[in-house]
């Protein structure tokens, strides 16, 4: 779909602003990924359209914790995060995916405008759309950016009555050094006494964990693999998929999920004019999801320059939802 005919039929278009990447990072990120050592291929480049199609599935999974949990303390506290938040005129999005999660909280806050920003951008325009739709009282932006790089938002959308959301523990897939520079880009983008909701997966029984990254439907396996498909469709490579397979597991020592793609024989990757030689279990690292206990983020977050103001969690303290204001 495009931000022009979007725009053309509907009575509440979308201001599409494109900051997104020009497509050799991709071929740059994935060379110099598989010359290091280990082998590791930045998370963000799992989210092309399809990589997105099959996250929102992962999002419905019986196995798949975080999407519903989070879900249920929005809905359990909606009232109680309206009154901590304030009044605030604009909602900014981090990582927007299908925005289902912000509609509960536009709905009782009306805000004016909503910005919704995302690297995966046939996605990020169908979404907010939608929303549009929905919501003919909303001026909405769709912002198509890699912002784990560079976090920067339309000039005329800053002000000081702006709040931010980071949902999903999407904060859990940076290394927790990345983390608080990423948090302290936050910061500097909405200015001291603004406000971040975030959400953060909490550390757990690992049997538990292991289940939500290997599910049974094999969707999450699909998920990764798709990187593959990727690199086949979009970077002149010749992969066989077939001879790889999911690993996901939890590292206790590290607190955090990862999960490699893995090589079942040994093998040759050709990608344009390089060659990689992968012997049989050598792997290929695709994401980190760490876990945090609520005095782990606690410091995270003050490392970063914000105070929490309130947590909210699940009857199971299985994931938080923490409001945060930059000082
Ligand atoms: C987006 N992110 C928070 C998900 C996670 O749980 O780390 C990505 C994901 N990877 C596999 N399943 C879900």
């Amino acid at each position: 779909m495009g931000a022009g005919n979007a725009m053309a039929r509907s009575v509440n278009p979308v201001e599409f602003h494109d900051y997104s990447a020009a497509s050799s990072d991709f071929l740059n990120e994935v060379l110099s990924g598989l010359s290091n050592i280990p082998k590791a291929i930045p998370a963000k480049y799992l989210y092309d359209q399809r990589g997105a199609e099959l996250f929102n599935k992962i999002c419905e999974l019986p196995e798949y914790y975080p999407t519903r949990t989070e879900t249920g303390i929005f809905r359990d506290n909606a009232d109680d995060i309206a009154e901590h938040m304030g009044e605030k005129n604009i909602f900014v999005e981090l990582g927007s995916g299908n925005s289902e999660k912000a509609r509960i909280l536009l709905e009782s806050f009306r805000p004016s405008q909503y910005l919704g920003v995302d690297i995966s951008k046939e996605f990020l325009l169908e979404a907010t759309q939608n929303l549009a739709d929905d919501y003919p009282w909303l001026q909405v932006h769709a912002v198509c950016a890699d912002f784990s790089r560079q976090l920067r938002l339309p000039a005329h959308c800053i002000s000081s009555s702006i709040v931010a959301f980071y949902l999903g523990s999407s904060i859990g897939n940076f290394h927790p050094d990345e983390a608080v520079a990423f948090m302290q880009q936050i910061h500097k983008l909405i200015g001291i006494g603004n406000q971040l909701l975030i959400g953060v997966d909490l550390k757990k029984d690992e049997q538990f964990l292991h289940a939500a990254y290997n599910d049974k439907a094999g969707v999450t396996a699909a998920f990764n693999l798709n990187l593959l498909h990727r690199m086949n469709r979009e970077l002149d490579a010749d992969i066989d998929v077939e001879k790889f397979q999911h690993e996901a597991f939890y590292n206790p020592s590290r607190g955090r999920i990862e999960m490699h793609l893995v090589s079942i024989t040994n093998q040759v990757l050709k990608i344009g004019k390089r060659k990689f030689s992968l012997a049989l279990g050598d792997s290929i690292h695709t994401e980190s999801s760490y876990k945090y206990s609520l005095q782990e983020f606690g410091q995270l977050a003050e490392q970063s320059g914000f105070r929490i103001q309130k947590v909210w969690t699940d009857e199971n303290n299985y994931f938080s939802t923490q409001l945060l204001i930059a000082i």
